[in-house]
């Protein structure tokens, strides 16, 4: 490892920086910690091979969408470097090793510098956030003793849709922790893993990005499923994940960094968002499953009665104010909370994620006054993250029929 302080570690890095465009040996490059809240959250470069030759791929992230651009490559060093006073710290990742250029405040600039242990090619995929992480040659044994594929690796009937899932979810993981520094271990825990495909999953797509010292908890309350998940983890010597009996509102969970729950029943969804917020976790993502508890107290404002007036659209009212009210209640907490379909319909019909990022620019007041006056309007006068959360709901005068 090299240490480089001041203006040489600057210049130090724009000169690996340049060096790895031009050879092509850029694997990734991210910009994190905005100096400014106008600032997207984060920017990362790759190359990328599309039609007119090698480009270098710019993407802006920022709450609620990503701004992409394709750069000629003499125009790449410009177009980076202006990143370097909006950024606090910024990672290179090449083949020939890693280096983090970081400048506290007031401070002059820190590079570290470690060179590869193995050189191996980045992608240039234009499609990589596309490709499955999940599920080569490697994963057989597990994924088959998960029954979610046969001997040729081939999804089984029964578990295709599960083996989407769970693919999809770390594709997503992927994405939201791109800029989740490399050097430092990662502590995952799932809320209701069931039989512990996602965690298995997880674990093994943190150890393959890199992360130094992978912790996946799985929690789940049947003990057979947990006795289970464990057995395979051992036999198939999976290392950095581990299976723990009991409920979400008694998981251990100190020092998470990421919460996720896929599926977890009703508002074992909300107790698990509860949970991550109280142990300031980064980053929290679920897909909800079943959405029992607003349902019963919905009633329409004036002029939308017809559209509670059948079953099933008051069903998907019930989920989709849910939905609205937790991400609401996330940002209340300081999140910056995103809902979107993550997996299409024929693969489950619990297709909602709601992906929640800490933010220190989320406009939290807001937040709460959007989830108060929801619950107002539709007569919402209990719901479970907004309880844990100590977020009182008041309902509104019952609507007239
Ligand atoms: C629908 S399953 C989903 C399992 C898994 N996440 C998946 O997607 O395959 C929900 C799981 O959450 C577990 N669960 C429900 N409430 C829980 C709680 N309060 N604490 C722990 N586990 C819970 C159930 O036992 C069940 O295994």
């Amino acid at each position: 490892m090299k240490r480089i302080r001041g203006d040489a570690a600057l210049s130090s890095f724009r000169d690996a920086l340049a060096e790895s465009v031009k050879t092509g040996t850029l694997a990734k490059l991210v910009f994190g910690g905005p100096v400014d809240a106008s600032s997207p959250k984060n920017v990362t470069a790759r190359l990328v091979d599309v039609k007119g030759g090698t480009r270098l791929q710019i993407v802006e992230k920022s709450p609620g969408r990503d701004k992409t651009s394709n750069v000629d490559l003499a125009d790449a060093a410009a177009a980076l470097d202006a990143n370097l006073s909006r950024y606090r710290h910024a990672d290179l990742f090449t083949t020939a090793g890693t280096w983090r250029l970081e400048q506290r405040e007031k401070q002059p600039w820190n590079l570290v510098h470690e060179p590869a242990e193995v050189r191996a090619a980045p992608s240039r995929s234009h499609d990589r956030e596309k490709q499955h992480r999940i599920g080569g040659v490697d994963d057989t044994p597990w994924l088959m003793a998960f029954g979610l594929v046969s001997p040729d690796g081939k999804p089984t009937a029964d578990g295709k849709d599960k083996l989407v899932q769970i693919r999809r979810f770390v594709e997503i993981l992927d994405h939201l922790l791109t800029d989740a520094p490399r050097t430092a271990p990662i502590r995952v825990v799932d809320m209701g893993c069931g039989k512990g495909h996602l965690a298995v999953a997880t674990a093994v797509w943190l150890a393959r990005s890199g992360f130094a010292g992978v912790d996946v908890v799985g929690v789940e309350l049947r003990p057979a499923l947990v006795d289970g998940a464990n057995a395979l983890v051992r036999k198939f010597a999976i290392p950095g994940v581990r299976f723990v009996a009991g409920t979400i509102a008694d998981a251990p969970l100190e020092g998470a960094d990421v919460v996720i729950a896929l599926h977890a029943c009703d508002t074992a969804t909300d107790d698990a968002f509860a949970r991550a917020v109280a142990v300031n976790a980064r980053l929290i993502v679920g897909s909800p499953c079943c959405h029992k508890q607003v349902r019963p107290q919905l009633q329409a404002p004036p002029g939308l009665v017809s559209a509670m007036r059948h079953g099933i659209l008051l069903d998907r009212q019930a989920e989709l104010l849910t939905d609205a009210l937790r991400a609401d209640l996330l940002g209340a907490a300081g999140y910056a909370a995103r809902v979107f379909e993550w997996v299409a319909t024929e693969h489950t019909g619990r297709n909602v994620m709601i992906a929640a990022e800490r933010s220190d620019v989320v406009d939290r007041d807001k937040s709460r006054a959007d989830a108060l006056e929801l619950a107002t309007t539709w007569h919402i006068g209990q719901q479970r993250l907004a309880e844990a959360l100590g977020v009182t709901l008041r309902t509104g005068t019952p609507a007239a029929s």
